[in-house]
């Protein structure tokens, strides 16, 4: 299995790209099954969740495939209803998009139950009320879903029980196309959504976002367009606490600080000078930290993707600090493993309290993809060279990790086991 190597303790300086948004690639890539001419979408970052997709669409008979480094070309004018490739669609959380596409596109979807990141439970069920609400009739027997639409979807008015991205992507995709207005309340409002919704919108959709609430005005058809797909939020901010934990200075290329502005303001105060402009955000720490106190929550709060590396860098803050986890409560995979490195860091129920450590390498195992950032964020700050397992998970979500990390200085190695 491959395997990265961090040779930790010295300080960052470089400059790296920021890719394009992983959370709104995927959905705009399954959105793109609801339209019947071409899409080129640029900014689609190559990691294995997006080549998953794309695959997952060319066996449905559509062209879905990298026509440049970044830019991928979609034209499913002519594909089926039917999915044929049940394992890697069981593989991916964002493979649920199809659920709503589908049912938009065809009156029905037939497919395993989605998979995702190892942290737990990932209900489907707010995904599912968008459907009924539209009028689907929707089950679940052995991990297979079937959703059907005996007549035409209507418009409704629907309120999530729950903030979810992937219900509301899922509403608006089934919607889109529906006669009439639907409004769903209780929506999320990460900037994923926004970029599906400005992707539909460009698309010919009419679709307005107004805070907790989305307003969908169904259009009979969609048409082709070439659009450029936000820069990662959650990448940038790995790479911030890169810095943090090491010190040093980082210009960012690319990265949107309006979409981070939330945590920028506690890494601001944990010490570290943030600058940014319309291309750039430029970081700088002097690697001696505070600690800080957080709360994952929807956005515009803290984002439970940034939850595992944030708490490797409270490990290095004065004060230490603590995480506490409001989205998914199973998301504590790396605690034993920051543990490994000399980390004390305690759980209790659905928080952890940390205090600075002496932190030093060790061998690690990633149990998922974020966990698996928290622990090169950590290798890069502790003595010694360490070894992260389980890479697999890493590349779902992060593009060139390895050599965005070296870019900035930073002593990492992608070791290809044979
Ligand atoms: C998406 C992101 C993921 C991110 C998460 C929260 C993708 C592919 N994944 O996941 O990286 O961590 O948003 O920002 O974009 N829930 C229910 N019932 C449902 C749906 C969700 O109870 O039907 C719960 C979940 O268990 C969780 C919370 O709602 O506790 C939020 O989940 P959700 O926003 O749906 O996450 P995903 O869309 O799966």
């Amino acid at each position: 299995m491959d395997k990265i190597s961090v040779e930790g303790g010295s300080r960052l300086y470089g400059r790296t790209v920021i890719g394009g948004m992983k959370n709104s690639a995927l959905p705009v890539i399954y959105a793109c099954l609801l339209i019947k001419d071409e899409c080129i979408i640029e900014n689609v970052p190559r990691v294995s969740d997006v080549e998953n997709s794309l695959q997952i669409l060319r066996g449905m008979g559509a062209y879905a495939d990298f026509v440049g480094e970044h830019t991928v070309r979609i034209d499913a004018s002519s594909v089926g209803g039917e999915i044929k490739d049940f394992p890697l669609v069981s593989k991916m959380r964002a493979s649920s998009y199809l659920m709503g596409v589908l049912i938009s596109r065809f009156g029905e979807a037939y497919l395993p139950m989605p998979g995702g990141c190892n942290f737990g439970a990932r209900p489907i069920e707010q995904h599912l009320k968008g459907f009924s609400c539209l009028g689907a009739t929707c089950s679940e027997e052995n991990g297979l879903i079937t959703i059907k639409a005996k007549e035409k979807l209507k418009s409704a008015k629907i309120t999530l029980d729950k903030i979810s991205v992937g219900a509301t992507i899922n509403t608006v995709l089934a919607s889109v196309l529906v006669d009439g207005e639907t409004v769903i309340e209780n929506v999320a409002r990460e900037p994923h959504v926004i970029d599906l919704i400005n992707f539909l919108n460009a698309c010919g959709a009419k679709i307005v976002h107004l805070g907790s609430k989305i307003a969908v005005e169904g259009v009979k058809k969609l048409h082709g367009i070439k659009y450029r797909i936000y820069p990662d939020m959650i990448e940038s901010l790995t790479y911030m606490a890169c810095v943090g934990v090491c010190g040093g200075e980082a210009e960012l290329i690319g990265a949107e600080f309006s979409h981070i502005s939330y945590v920028c303001d506690i890494f601001g105060k944990m010490g570290l000078e943030i600058k940014s402009d319309r291309e750039r955000i430029i970081v700088k720490s002097r690697g001696n930290i505070n600690g800080a106190d957080v709360i994952t929550a929807p956005y515009p709060l803290f984002p439970t993707d940034l939850h595992p590396q944030f708490a490797a860098m409270l490990c290095f803050a004065n004060g230490g600090g603590t995480v506490t986890e409001e989205i998914f409560p199973g998301r504590f995979g790396y605690v034993a493993e920051l543990q490994k490195m000399g980390a004390h860091i305690v759980r209790e129920k659905n928080s952890v309290i940390i205090s600075k450590s002496e932190m030093h390498a060790a061998e690690l195992d990633a149990t998922d993809l974020r966990a698996g950032a928290a622990l090169i964020v950590a290798s890069l700050g502790a003595d010694g060279r360490s070894i992260v397992n389980n890479v697999g998970y890493i590349v779902r979500g992060y593009e060139n990790i390895v050599g965005k990390i070296s870019d900035l200085g930073g002593k990492i190695k992608f070791i290809k086991e044979i």
